[in-house]
This record gives C-alpha cells, structure tokens and sequence, in this order.
C-alpha cells in the first residue's frame, strides 16, 4: 500500500507508541522501528517524516544508543523529543550535558510562536518535563525556540534543514499544546495531506486480502472479541465463503454470549460466512472437574480449547490460510521494530495450534491500535456494542470462578454479572469504567433469607479505572448503584447470600481474581 508515513525512531522512551498514535490522529499513517534499524531500511520507507523518541540513556556516554548521521542528510524532517533532541544537538555539533537543575513534571516553557512547531500555540505553554542532562551548547545552524527558567534550551530549529527538537514531551496529555505542535510538525514541517482514514484502510486491505487469497481457504478462530470479530468480517468481506469461522463455546462465557455472537456471525446474521459453533461446554467442565489451581485451570482452557479447534480444522480439510486478530502493541511488545519479524502466536483465545496444516497466517489489523481496530470495526457495521465491548479473557469466566469449576458456579456467576452489567449501564457509568465484572469466590457462609439459615456463595464485584490494564485502581462506585446491584443479586441468584466488593487496586492485586 502506498500511503504518506511518518517514522517514529525508537531509542528507548516510555511514549513511543504515544507518538504513534498521535501522528495518526492527524490521519497520517506512522509506523515505529527501533534505533537498530539501519538507514536503507528507512530510506525505503521513503517517509514524510521522522521523530527520535526519549530514552532513558545519556548521549555522552558510551554505549549510549546513537544513529548513522546520515539520516539528517537525507532532506526529510526530523523532530527529536527528549534523549532525541539531545541526540542531534550531540552528533550535530552541540553539547549535552548534566543538568545544574533536573526538571520534572509539569513546567511553563516560553516559546517562540513565529516558529511553524509552534504556530497557534501559546507563547507561555505547560509541557511535560522528564530529563536529567540538557542540551548545553546548541549545534550550529539552530536557534532556540523554546526555553524555561531551568533550562535555557527546550525547543531548537533549523528551518532550513527542517530539523526541530524539543526537550519536553509534547506526545504525553500533560503536555497542553502537545497535540497541536506534533500536528504541526506533521502538517506544517513535514507537509503531509493527512488522508490516511479508516475507510480507505478498509478498502485497500480488502483488495489486499483478495490479491493475496486468490482462491485459497481461509481459517478464523473467532472468540467474538473485538479484534477477532473485525479481522473475520473484514476477511469476510473480501472473500465471502471461502472463509469460515470456528467459534469454540467452552461454557465460560458470559450470560447469553454465545447466543449473542452466534446471531450475529451465524448463519442468521449480518454476515454471508461459514460459521460453526462448538458447543463443547461439557468437554470443558469435565476437564476441570476437581481442578482448583489458577494455572493449571488456564491451562488446562487453554489446551482444550486448541484441541477443539484442531478438530474442527481437520473437519474442513486442508486450509491455506489462518487469520490472526494481532494488533499493532502486539507487533511492537514483540519486538518487530528489530531487524526480525516475530509473530505472537498468543492470542485471545489463548494461542493456536502450531499443527494445522495451513501455509501462510493472515494478520489484517497488525497495524492498527486498539483504537483504530475499533473505528475499522465501526466502517465494517460490526454493532456498536460487539465493538466497544469490554476486553474479555480467554480462559472466560474461569478466572472468575475461584477454585474448582462447576456448572452451578458457573451459572450463578453469569447471572450476577448480567445483573451487574446491566446496573452500571442503567446508572450510564459504563463508559467512565476501565473493566467491571462479578466473580465468585470460593467462600461460602452463613445467611438469613426470610426466616431461613442459609449457607451460600459470596459473590465479588470489581470494577477499576485503567488505560492500559497493567495498572488499575478500584473504581468509586456509587454506594447507590452497589446497593442495588446487591439487592438484585441475593434476590434474584440462587445460591447466594452475600456481595462484596473489590476495593483492591492492582498492583497488588491482579485485575481478574486467577
Ligand atoms: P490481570 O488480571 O492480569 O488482567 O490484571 C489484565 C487484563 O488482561 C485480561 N486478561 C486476559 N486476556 N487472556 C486474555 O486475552 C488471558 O488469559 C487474560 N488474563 C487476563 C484481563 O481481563 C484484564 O483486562
């Protein structure tokens, strides 16, 4: 595909795939490689632009990562951020040094507005700081566009060489103009139209898939997730039948969520696909019988469900492609920007048979965010409440059922949850919440129900504000809404006679309770 890109050149920061994304909310397409690459690789990219991300390393020192000079030779922008721009102010003919004053967190840059990285913003502009050397001399042919009390060096340009450089981060929230100076970057400096959309990435990947499937067969795993659910239907969509689904129920799902994905990709539904579903919920619940430990529970999901998918493949016979639903953070976490392409097999269904017998993976969202897999979703009329569902593990409810795995355990826990659900999106608080989800502990006590001892189930509720599910706080839920909630379930759930909620922020605690 041939579309205007804009090169993020990793060295180690946090934020690289902030960039990213921020460049691609200007609709220009951005892809990021590590600092390993070499320059004919990036040349061939023939791209718009390049930004030099932070990193956590002092340029002066040895074995500090550093690049081929000439890359500033090659005529295309370049914005260095953070370690990036101390980078070129260093191999440009500058001085980097330790800083007689760290700066961190929010900071009030002065900036020189006639600059075009910094045309409509404000001359005075809070931006987020995070350095310990600073650029002390800067190279020659630059000027200085942006300074602080500490640091007399915060934004440098050589607007005939359309080099730019900022210590601060303009690519992090905290950075208020952050936004509008990449845009800048990206529109002004480096000249991009800015017309990479959803609609035509669904257009151009569907030519693609068919140029490249021609006849063939193709296989999906669908888990009714969002990324396996638009890569099927984008596959679909290119080439109708000779696709078919394989959806495993493992009788771990949520409440009706079988059935839901059933209507939509079955043969009842929106879409013309070969869809079979595996109801093969008591193969499941017999190979849990009497299994308590967390790992070997996902385990043992784990496997069972590539068993069943194995068959199901050996059903339809020789098949020349697999479709993955991998997305771009995959790519990245492992570790493509490198000279080799690694595949993560891992997915949300928790990995794939290494031994059906297909010739090439398919893997149509591998450049998308999650964000964007969304939007794709969206263009491809996938229904709204499939596509900003929340992210649901593979081995299901399994991790939400501490201790051994029963169907009756199952059946109560999928019954809070609905009731669970629906309350938070009566209240409409749904959309401020990262995940939420009842459990069912493995505690059992004592109870009155009417006149009635009981001895029941307690159930758990969770609910955490999260971006980026590797931390999370609990959420404040209003006291009101878990009354409620708590009133439903002992009512209306049998086997349960007590609802706690989950106060615990992660760390120290997981999110999912195995
Ligand atoms: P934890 O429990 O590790 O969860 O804090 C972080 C996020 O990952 C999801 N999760 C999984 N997703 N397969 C998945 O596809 C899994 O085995 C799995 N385990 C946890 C979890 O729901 C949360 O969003």
């Amino acid at each position: 595909m041939k579309r205007e890109t804009v090169i993020v050149l990793d060295f180690g920061g946090q934020y690289n795939q902030l960039i990213a994304r921020r460049v691609r909310e200007c609709n220009v397409y951005c892809e990021i490689y590590s600092y390993k690459t070499d320059l004919e690789k990036i040349k061939s990219l023939n791209p718009k632009g390049i930004i030099f991300t932070g990193g956590p390393n002092s340029v002066y020192l040895e074995d500090a990562p550093t690049y081929d000079e000439k890359i500033y030779e090659l005529g295309v922008p370049i914005l260095g951020i953070c370690y990036g721009s101390q980078l070129m102010m260093h191999q440009l003919g500058g001085k980097v040094s330790k800083a007689p004053v760290r700066e961190y967190g929010k900071i009030e840059v002065t900036v020189n507005t006639q600059s075009k990285l910094f045309e409509n913003v404000s001359e005075k502009t809070i931006c987020w700081m995070s350095h310990n050397d600073y650029i002390e001399k800067i190279a020659p042919g630059f000027e200085i566009i942006g300074h602080t009390p500490d640091c007399p060096v915060a934004a440098v340009e050589n607007t005939e060489k359309r080099l730019y450089a900022t210590q601060f981060h303009p690519e992090v929230l905290h950075t208020q103009e952050g936004k509008k100076m990449l845009s800048n970057f990206v529109f002004n400096v480096c000249g991009c139209a800015g017309d990479w959309k959803m609609d035509s990435f669904v257009e151009e990947s569907i030519q693609a898939i068919r140029n490249k499937v021609g006849n063939g067969k193709v296989l999906c795993a669908l888990s009714g997730g969002v990324d396996s659910s638009v890569a099927a239907v984008l596959l679909s969509k290119a080439v109708g039948n000779q696709l078919t689904c394989v959806f495993v129920d493992h009788g771990l799902l949520r409440k009706n969520e079988g059935d839901e994905v059933e209507a939509v990709f079955g043969p009842e539904g929106n879409y013309d696909l070969n869809f079979i579903r595996v109801n093969a919920q008591e193969r499941f619940y017999e190979k849990l019988k009497g299994v308590e430990e967390p790992e070997r529970k996902r385990k043992i999901i784990g496997e069972e469900f590539i068993r069943v998918f194995e068959e199901e493949a050996k059903k339809i016979g020789k098949v020349d492609f697999l479709v993955q639903g991998t997305i771009y953070p995959d790519v990245v976490e492992s570790g493509v920007g490198g000279e080799s392409t690694v595949i993560k097999s891992h997915h949300n269904v928790g990995g794939l048979p290494e031994y059906v017998d297909f010739k090439e993976i398919i893997e149509p969202l591998r450049d998308l965010f999650k964000d964007e897999v969304r939007k794709a979703g969206l263009e491809l009329g996938i229904p709204e409440y499939l596509v900003f569902r929340q992210p649901f593990p593979g081995p299901g409810l399994g991790v939400r059922i501490i201790g051994e795995v029963t169907p009756e355990k199952v059946r109560i826990v999928q019954d809070a949850d609905a009731i669970y659900r629906e309350e938070i999106e009566k209240a409409g608080i749904a959309k401020d919440l990262g995940q939420y989800f009842a459990a069912i502990t493995n505690m059992r006590s004592v109870g009155c129900m009417g006149d009635e001892r009981t001895y029941d189930y307690a159930i758990a509720l969770r609910a955490v504000l999260t971006s980026d599910f590797m931390t999370a706080e609990s959420a404040n839920l209003p006291w009101e809404v878990l009354g409620i909630v708590t009133s439903r379930i002992v009512n209306e759930v049998k086997g349960v006679n007590r609802v706690l909620y989950d106060c615990t922020g992660k760390p120290p605690a997981t999110i999912e309770f195995e």
